[in-house]
């Protein structure tokens, strides 16, 4: 199979969370300056409307082909690829089996051929360190540009030691090129860079787009930090308010002076009372 170039500008990205990356935040994070911005989990069956400006990864999940067909066909000219969850620890995960609950290799090599077939665009999977990371890799050698990796097992969730030994190895034997996930910062993305071939960036961009300026060296040229920006885009793409005053509260959180405006979000009831507190 000939590996497709993941189409980025740079190779720091922005790593899929669920509920943190809306797209005015993953807006941001591209103008900012990451090679790539991910959805977070989405599904293929919800009627929810997909906002796709800053052509990011699309990451979907499931545990079975139902409704990939007809999605990606919507979806495919606005992406820069597509991306299958297999990493995601969480308890609702547990109870329909999908992400780290998916552990049906038949089902998943089902999924990855329904992908392949319906897209020309590169197609990845992200996984954790799991009893089954070679049969993973098999699969992912067989029908992806390259896999994404977090060296924390499921049981660990985002929390306690990765083991970055292991995310080395991995790199080592894999054929194709490895996506790494795992507190990845300003400091330190360069060391990763030199074991892998990209790296993400997850927890520390909450609330802070411009940390892909930075690590590009421009040193915030847009205001990007201003959430008067984000709500601008907010509003645009008519975010919910609870998304809003959520990534309020990320953007002004361990600013100076703040704590006062931060309780004074906390209550805020709606947009209006929310932008009143942020023009004063
Ligand atoms: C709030 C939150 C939501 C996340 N949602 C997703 C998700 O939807 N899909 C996914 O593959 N990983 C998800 N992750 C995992 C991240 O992509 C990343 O692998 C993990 O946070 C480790 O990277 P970090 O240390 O840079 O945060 C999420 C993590 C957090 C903290």
């Amino acid at each position: 199979m000939k590996i497709k170039k993941l189409p980025c500008k740079n190779r720091v990205f922005l790593a899929p969370m669920e509920e943190v990356n809306d797209p005015a935040f993953r807006l941001m994070c591209k103008k900012s300056g990451a090679g790539l911005t991910y959805t977070g989990l989405t599904s293929t069956l919800s009627p929810k409307k997909v906002i796709l400006k800053d052509k990011p990864v699309l990451q979907i999940f499931g545990n079975s082909t139902k409704g990939i067909k007809e999605f990606m066909k919507e979806h495919n000219s606005k992406v820069a690829f597509w991306d299958f969850n297999l990493g995601c620890p969480a308890s609702t995960a547990k109870k329909h089996g999908f992400g780290a609950y998916l552990t049906n290799l038949k089902t998943v090599e089902k999924i990855l051929k329904v992908m392949k077939e319906n897209t020309k665009k590169p197609l990845t999977i992200k996984i954790r360190k799991s009893p089954l990371e070679d049969k993973f890799l098999e699969l992912a050698e067989k029908y992806c540009d390259a896999i994404a990796i977090h060296p924390r097992t499921r049981s660990q969730g985002y929390s306690g030691e990765s083991d970055i030994d292991w995310a080395k190895n991995f790199a080592k034997k894999s054929k194709i090129p490895v996506i790494y996930s795992g507190n990845v910062n300003e400091k330190n993305y360069e060391k990763f860079l030199k074991i892998f071939d990209y790296v993400m960036i997850g927890r520390e961009a909450i609330g802070h787009p411009e940390i892909f300026a930075n690590i590009q060296g421009r040193s915030n040229p847009e205001k990007i930090r201003d959430f008067k920006k984000y709500l601008k885009l907010a509003k645009k793409f008519n975010l919910p308010f609870r998304q809003i005053k959520f990534q309020a509260m990320q953007f002004t959180k361990g600013n100076r002076d703040s704590k006062k405006l931060r309780n004074e979000i906390i209550y805020a009831k709606d947009l209006q009372e929310l932008e009143n507190l942020i023009k004063k």
